[in-house]
């Protein structure tokens, strides 16, 4: 699926892990999940305006229920764009992609503006951590070598690299040198790009900048050895990519969002 190439850079929206509930209620450590979305799509709009294209990486939904699911569906209305959807581990990725396909967000290979996104699936039923199956790192070379020369974008929801924090190593992406091994043979991936990890990060690695977002809902804190939460406020993350390759990218917040954190917990 495409869309044609635009003159002026393609705006794209990363929005991850809403952890969207069925009831309108549904709250994460004290923080109403619906009512942080909704924040942050207003700074969206007011900051940023109208995006191109949305990637929405992964624990769309903590529950994963249907009414989940079409809640944030109905919230991207917001919104006259495309959006693609991946699965995190709180996800039920076949009831993701079945209502995904609706509105034609289940597209694992979109080209837009001169890009190519590929986006992929990481979840593995019941477990926190993340691994690409062999169809899926098959997908992800098959899909890259038939652009070589289109500047690239790849989603995935757990983190590929070492972020510093002991508790969230072990949740990772089990199989990233499998992972790291496709990507090295494709040079136009310019963007990996996740969620998972609740929390702002950027890195490079052989030209490629490696890009972590903030929650719509919680941020876990940063370097901690154990669970720990920060009452930091729920962002998005947006990218101006060029055709050329080139790009820039910010973290916003809605810092005006309130909310009473529960920071004792141990675990979400
Ligand atoms: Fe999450």
């Amino acid at each position: 699926m495409s869309k044609p190439t635009t003159a002026r850079p393609l705006n794209v929206l990363q929005l991850t892990d809403p952890h969207l509930m069925a009831s309108a209620d549904g709250a994460l450590l004290g923080v109403n999940t619906r009512d942080s979305l909704a924040a942050v799509i207003d700074e969206v709009l007011r900051n940023h305006g109208q995006p191109d294209l949305i990637l929405a990486t992964g624990d769309l939904t903590q529950d994963a229920s249907p009414e989940a699911y079409r809640y944030f569906a109905e919230q991207l209305q917001a919104f006259d764009c495309p959006s693609l959807w991946i699965a995190g581990n709180h996800d039920d990725s076949a009831l993701l992609s079945s209502i995904a396909a609706e509105s034609g967000s289940d597209q694992k290979q979109w080209i837009q503006g001169g890009w190519q996104f590929v986006m992929l699936d990481s979840s593995v039923h019941s477990k926190v951590y993340g691994e690409l199956s062999a169809d899926e790192l098959s997908f992800l070379d098959r899909a890259l070598s038939e652009q070589p020369e289109m500047p690239a974008v790849v989603s995935l929801h757990h983190h590929p690299v070492d972020i510093g924090s002991d508790w969230m190593e072990k949740i990772g992406l089990k199989n990233r040198d499998a992972f790291w091994q496709v990507i090295d043979r494709h040079p136009q991936v310019r963007v990996v790009l996740w969620g998972h990890i609740h929390q702002e990060l950027e890195q490079q690695r052989n030209g490629a900048c490696l890009l972590a977002t903030p929650s719509t809902c919680i941020q876990f804190a940063t370097g901690s050895s154990d669970f720990a939460v920060e009452p930091l406020a729920p962002g998005y993350r947006w990218l101006e990519l060029d055709p050329s390759g080139c790009f820039k990218t910010e973290v916003r917040r809605a810092a005006s969002f309130e909310f009473d954190l529960d920071e004792k917990s141990t675990g979400y």
